[in-house]
């Protein structure tokens, strides 16, 4: 009984380790909320780059619903989520676009706002917001 009452002890202290960060640390997509709060942060981006007469043009021909649901798998997959993305390449999926710097810094601001809106704290964005950043060589520039 001894035995039971002190693992149990362990666990529990190893359970409020784990929760604060201090053993593990929980995925960036658990952090964000998961699917129904990547979901949410892709449907109001997508709605800023439809209304942003800056770089709306390049969207033009986009099937939309398409593009949400790649964007979706795409970052929950890219933050350690439970989602294979089946689009294309980032580089395949730009080219010949002629995407600039300020085109990718509008749509990052776009971005921006969608997860202020939905409370997504400065941590979680930096990380995000890091991880799509690195994928800009693919996609500016060709
Ligand atoms: C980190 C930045 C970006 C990410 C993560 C990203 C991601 C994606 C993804 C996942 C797709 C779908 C690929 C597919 O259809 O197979 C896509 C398509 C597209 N992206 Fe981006 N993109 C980024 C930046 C940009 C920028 C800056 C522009 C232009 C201003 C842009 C314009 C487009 C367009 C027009 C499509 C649709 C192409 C089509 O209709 O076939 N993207 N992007």
């Amino acid at each position: 009984m001894k035995l039971v009452a002190g693992t149990f002890a362990i666990a529990l202290v190893a359970c409020g380790l784990s929760s604060t960060g201090a053993l593990a640390q929980r995925s960036l997509y658990d952090r964000l909320g998961g699917q129904p709060a990547i979901t949410a942060v892709v449907d109001d981006f997508v709605a800023n780059v439809a209304a942003d007469n800056r770089i709306n043009k390049f969207f033009a021909k986009t099937n939309i619903p398409n593009l949400k649901r790649n964007l979706v798998d795409q970052i929950c997959q890219a933050t350690g989520g439970p989602c294979t993305y089946t689009g294309r390449d980032m580089k395949t999926a730009h080219k010949g676009m002629g995407i600039t710097d300020a085109d990718f810094n509008a749509l990052v601001e776009d971005l921006q706002k969608s997860l202020n809106k939905f409370k997504v704290p400065d941590k979680e964005q930096g990380e995000l917001l890091s991880i799509l950043g690195s994928l800009k060589p693919q996609i500016v520039g060709q």
